[in-house]
């Protein structure tokens, strides 16, 4: 995008097009930010009528890590911009056809293909950029497993190297547990790669993520902005509440800027990023990078002036962003608890009775014991204050079985 940029009329020769590669609840998001600004929105899932699809212009069901059913659909609607919302994309093809000047890939399609893999990002922070990161090895197999587990010490963190949300990962404690560790590595991976990375476990104090967002200047330069430090709390790898700010060691804070700085810089182009960092006292270790929007960013949307979903439709399509705070506030998530399509909720009413409550239910068609289906947003005039009343009031949701 060049400044000054246009945007043209949706469903004319004119339209500004995007296309959301996945679209869940953080690609419903942006979407409906993309439809604000009066852009022409193409949201595309693994399934029909997923969060994205419900807000979106058109919408689309392909396998996305299909290489040529990607091409191909992407050559029928011609999008100016191709946004990636998930990992599991045949990222390979975007790198191709980016190369030969047929798309633009937000942030950039080497981004995306380097943060699908951990090994891809680790290797770019611990080695290229000599970022502190706990120690890592990997592992093509349980034998090598056993000696990756060795070198790197316990207790340690074994995860597939194409995964997210927590899935087929183990924190263990001793040899005895990585046969079980191995196994599964091996059932939660996204592709069967086979393929594991060791971590050494870090104590930290606490985790954050840095929400970074690169955008353009006046000038046609990119300039990064920080939003403030988001805390939040992973259950099995998932996240089950966030808040923001969360206070950190001034010596902490402008480490967590020089790697998110130094990273996002390597990975280049425009939009938001999710910086994930562990804290201990004044020390700072990069863990991993979303080249999008985060879901423990989700906060943002009672946090922030801007959501990162707005500052992200913003950023990509190169207009001015303001990354300030609005006022303290928290998140909380409401599962599924149902194995079962068309679920319903209950208790919607009692949880807003609290004027400083908000809530996002996601629309998902069908509903798993553990699948994120909704989000509380709590504001108070300190972060504690929030995260308390935003968790009694997902308390209040309850999801039931449809009639
Ligand atoms: N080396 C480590 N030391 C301590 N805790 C860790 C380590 N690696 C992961 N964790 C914990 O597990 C959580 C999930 O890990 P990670 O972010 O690598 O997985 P993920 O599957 O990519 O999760 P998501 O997709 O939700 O970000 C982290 O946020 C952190 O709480
Ligand atoms: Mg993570």
């Amino acid at each position: 995008m060049k400044t000054p940029v246009r945007i043209g009329t949706p469903l004319s020769s004119s339209a500004t097009k995007v296309m959301l590669l996945g679209s869940g609840e953080l690609g419903k998001e942006v979407i409906i930010s993309l439809q604000r600004l009066g852009v022409e929105v193409i949201a595309v899932d693994r399934y029909p009528n997923a969060p994205g699809h419900q807000v979106a212009h058109r919408s689309h069901v392909i396998n996305m890590t299909d290489g040529a059913a990607l091409e191909a659909l992407i050559a029928l609607e011609k999008p100016d911009l191709v946004v990636p919302e998930i990992e599991a994309i045949a990222t390979e093809t975007l790198v191709a056809m980016e190369a030969s000047g047929k798309i633009t890939v937000i942030p950039t399609a080497r981004a995306v293909w380097l943060t699908m893999n951990r090994e891809g990002i680790r290797r770019l922070a611990g080695e290229t950029l000599g970022l502190a990161t706990s120690p890592y090895r990997f592992a093509n197999n349980l034998d090598e497993l056993k000696t990756a587990c060795g070198a790197i010490g316990f207790p340690c963190v074994i995860k597939p190297v194409m995964s997210s949300s927590g899935k087929g990962q183990s924190k263990i404690d001793s040899e005895a547990d990585i046969d079980a560790a191995w196994a599964h590595a091996a059932a939660g991976g996204r592709v069967d790669a086979g393929r594991v990375i060791v971590e050494g476990f870090i104590d930290f104090d606490y985790e954050i993520t840095l929400l970074t967002v690169r955008a353009l200047e006046a000038d046609g330069s990119i300039k990064t902005h920080f939003c403030e430090p988001i805390g939040h709390v992973q259950v099995q790898g998932d996240y089950v509440e966030s808040w923001q700010p969360h206070p950190m060691h001034p010596e902490a804070l402008v480490r967590a800027r020089d790697i998110a700085k130094k990273v996002t810089d390597n990975l280049g182009g425009l939009g938001v990023f999710g910086v994930e960092l562990f804290v201990k006292n004044d020390m700072v270790w990069f863990s991993e990078v979303s080249p999008r929007p985060h879901d423990t960013g989700m906060v943002t949307m009672a946090s922030q002036q801007q959501s990162e979903f707005e500052l992200h439709a913003k950023a990509i399509l190169g207009l001015p962003v303001n990354v300030a705070l609005h006022t303290p506030a928290a998140s909380a998530v409401i599962y599924g608890k149902h194995d079962a399509k068309g679920i319903a909720f209950e208790g919607v009413a009692e949880a807003l009775r609290d004027p400083g409550i908000d809530i996002r239910l996601f629309g998902k068609p069908e509903s798993f014991a553990r699948r994120r289906m909704g989000v509380i947003l709590a504001v108070a005039s300190d972060v504690e204050t929030a995260r308390v009343r935003a968790k009694q009031a997902a308390a209040k949701v309850k999801p039931v079985m449809p009639v």
